[in-house]
């Protein structure tokens, strides 16, 4: 048999006689020709069955050929700028197929599906073209996050996903029976990692979380990805100068290795192009006063209401897209009211209604992609906020131990992995960012 070629390094084989081995997602061609529209999960391209250059059977095969059928086929590889495919360009005129077998009939065809349908059957889905875009977009994402910790110093740890007490707040918690015992699924490392630093200055995990998140948005999963990195010896400034070298980085990776799908997408990469820092810094407190000042001048009566603010309350969906609409690169908003974070963030000094967080919105909509803060050192006033969130002080004997033995200021954050594919692949809704997506009313398949 010919050297199996991948789809993707195509552009290097051009007259060799090479094997590609994949699926057919489409046929055209009539009497003595036929067209396969083959993809083998690198890239897609089509190969050429021409009878006058095939044994009759071979011709015959490719007739059979359903979609989604798993084939070989043989033969030379040629440029034509017409052919279609991802990378696009390239043809295979075959000189023989080897068909693996004849796949039963495929739900998913070219025709429009409802997106219910689509979920439900979100196994074969993953096969379509902008699905697969996507989830090669998140793969490089995933990668893009490590390499930049890995080659900067940051140790990857692993943390508990049965946890004893929760991290981000009651209301999302799901219970697990632990032989009698309720614990619950993690929805973050942080925690751990405050404790992992002590041993390696600089850490990161990176894992699945859960929340049990009753709303029902295009932003909110029960189970996401998060990356989150925490650092011994960095203030809340150290932190945002971090977070904005390493998100611009991920995007400018994601430009350069993934062209081809964000093509694929339709994606309008002019404003992922100028994602380089600084990150404009707005504070809450202005940032409320903004939003005060669209809604005083907007005459829409929807938009009017849905920018409701009060200061002390967290932003919404709206209220960030609106905050976002002047800017061509994401935005940090820092400084939130300490009674809409969570109870581990350090207050600002001589303002303990202000703590020292800070979220990174993306542009176009995307909203709020990282969260994250300076965390309270003080072992004292660590407790007393535990108290006053009324959190049971003995899970978190361990938390507080590390106020006692060496504590130092320190920071971190979570991006969330789906959120940030969403607006790098620009995709309306998360849960297509996830080979398999858990949302409020879906856990099949
Ligand atoms: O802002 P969050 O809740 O922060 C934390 O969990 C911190 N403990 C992280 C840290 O400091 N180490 O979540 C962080 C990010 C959000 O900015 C968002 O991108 C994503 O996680 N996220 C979700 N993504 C999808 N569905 C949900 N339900 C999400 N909740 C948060
Ligand atoms: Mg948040």
């Amino acid at each position: 048999m010919n050297k199996i070629v991948s789809i993707q390094n195509i552009a290097n084989h051009v007259g060799e006689q090479v094997t590609i081995q994949g699926w057919l997602y489409a046929k055209t061609g009539k009497g003595k020709i036929q067209f396969l529209q083959v993809r083998d999960g690198t890239g897609a391209m089509q190969a050429v069955l021409f009878a006058p250059n095939l044994p009759p059977e071979v011709f015959e095969a490719g007739k059979r050929l359903t979609q989604e059928s798993a084939l070989r086929v043989q033969g030379t590889v040629k440029e034509n700028e017409r052919a279609p495919g991802v990378p696009g360009g390239y043809e295979i005129d075959a000189a023989h197929l080897e068909v693996v077998q004849i796949a039963a009939e495929y739900p998913i065809t070219p025709k429009e599906h409802g997106v219910e349908f689509l979920l439900e059957n979100r196994h074969l889905w993953i096969r379509s073209r902008l699905q697969w875009a996507i989830l090669r977009i998140r793969a490089t994402v995933m990668r893009a996050c490590r390499d930049w910790l890995d080659s900067h110093g940051y140790v990857e740890m692993t943390t508990p996903i049965l946890t004893p007490a929760a991290g981000e707040g009651t209301s999302t918690l799901f219970e697990v029976d632990y032989f009698g015992d309720t614990v619950y699924l993690a929805q973050t490392g942080q925690l751990y990692n405050e404790a992992n630093i002590y041993s390696f200055g600089k850490v990161y995990c990176f894992g699945p979380t859960f929340r049990a998140e009753k709303s029902k948005t295009r932003r909110h999963m029960t189970e996401f990805w998060m990356l989150e990195p925490e650092m011994a010896y960095c203030d809340l400034d150290g932190l945002m100068e971090m977070e904005e070298q390493f998100v611009s980085y991920v995007v400018q990776r994601c430009l350069e290795e993934r062209a081809s799908e964000l093509r694929v997408l339709e994606r309008d990469t002019s404003m992922l192009e100028k994602v380089m820092p600084p990150f404009p810094r707005v504070s809450y407190d202005e940032a409320v006063e903004r939003i005060e000042k669209i809604r005083a001048q907007t005459d829409d009566p929807d938009l009017k209401s849905l920018l409701e603010i009060e200061w002390g309350q967290d932003f919404g969906s709206p209220h960030e897209t609106e905050l976002t609409r002047q800017y061509d690169r994401p935005i940090f908003v820092y400084g939130f009211p300490t009674e809409a974070k969570a109870f581990y963030m350090e207050p600002w000094p001589k303002r303990p209604e202000v703590c020292k967080s800070v979220d990174m919105l993306a542009p176009e909509g995307y909203g709020e992609i990282t969260g994250g803060s300076e965390r309270i050192s003080d072992p004292d006033l660590l407790l007393k906020r535990i108290h006053e969130e009324n959190l049971p002080e003995k899970a978190f004997g361990w938390y507080l131990d590390l106020r006692r033995y060496g504590s130092v200021p320190h920071s971190g954050f979570g991006l969330g992995i789906e959120r940030t594919v969403a607006w790098i692949a620009g995709i309306h809704h998360i849960r297509e960012t996830n080979p398999f997506p858990r949302t409020l009313g879906r856990v099949y398949p």
